[in-house]
């Protein structure tokens, strides 16, 4: 401790101006407790996720930040599980996304609700899921870079507000927009830790609707070994947080 904070200094103060002197000059000071006792807060807002995830979904139904938000279009916030482990990243909405206000409805949507199920998991009571970019870029181009950026917050506050210790970048998009990095192939199937969470890159179901060997070594083969892998992590988790 500085010698200018410490009782002895504080001696030297009394000394000096009599008005001070809190002790008897013979007696020393009391020791500073060396922790504070517990403080409540007092009472403080503190948003619930499902009011931060209503909030982010209007503020992106009428967004002007890009100019995907074409008059016919829906905002395809996300949707699933406000407190979910696992959150699942994907890159845009496509037709069926589109129409109905809900990420991965269509043909790879149901592809995704599948391989979830294959490890015991159900989308909308485990999972979080949402895209990179909130409208649909037209004719499904990949969202540009700007898109990307700016649709960025939403992604970010959603991050925030749920929470998940797992979270599933699907597809390049995804792994470039949020750990901006490159690779997909080299990378699907690795954890990741980032920002205190961990990430897992793992094949678009897009892509594997293109690809739909079962060959070993295939896409669908190697997703199979990842999604194993991510609900070991997750049991892993849940038996730390006492729900498993
Ligand atoms: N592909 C995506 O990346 N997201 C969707 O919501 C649907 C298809």
């Amino acid at each position: 401790m500085p010698e200018s904070y410490g009782p002895a200094a504080m001696r030297g103060v009394c000394m000096a101006d009599p008005q001070l002197n809190l002790f008897a000059a013979d007696e020393p000071a009391p020791a500073r407790p060396t922790r504070l006792p517990p403080v409540q807060l007092p009472p403080h807002p503190v948003a619930p996720v499902a009011d931060v995830l209503a909030s982010g979904a209007a503020t992106c139904n009428v967004c002007q930040l890009c100019d995907l938000n074409q008059p016919g279009t829906k905002a395809v916030y996300g949707s699933g599980q406000p407190h979910a482990k696992i959150m699942l990243i994907g890159e845009a909405p496509g037709a069926q996304e589109d129409a109905t206000g809900l990420p991965f409805v269509g043909p790879a949507g149901q592809l995704l609700t599948k391989i979830f199920t294959s490890v015991g998991l159900d989308r909308e009571r485990d999972v979080y899921i949402t895209n990179v970019a909130k409208h649909r870029p037209p004719g499904n181009r990949v969202p540009t870079p700007d898109e990307i950026a700016a649709c960025k917050p939403y992604l970010l506050e959603q991050i925030e507000a749920i929470d998940p210790p797992i979270i599933l970048l699907a597809g390049a998009t995804a792994l470039k927009a949020v750990l901006d990095r490159t690779g997909i192939t080299r990378l699907r199937g690795e954890w990741i830790q980032h920002d205190g969470r961990w990430y897992m890159p793992i094949f678009h179901p897009s892509f594997l609707l293109r690809n739909a060997s079962r060959d070993v070594g295939g896409p669908k083969w190697l997703t199979w070994q990842d999604m194993q892998k991510i609900r070991q992590r997750y049991d892993a988790i849940t038996q730390q947080l006492g729900q498993g």
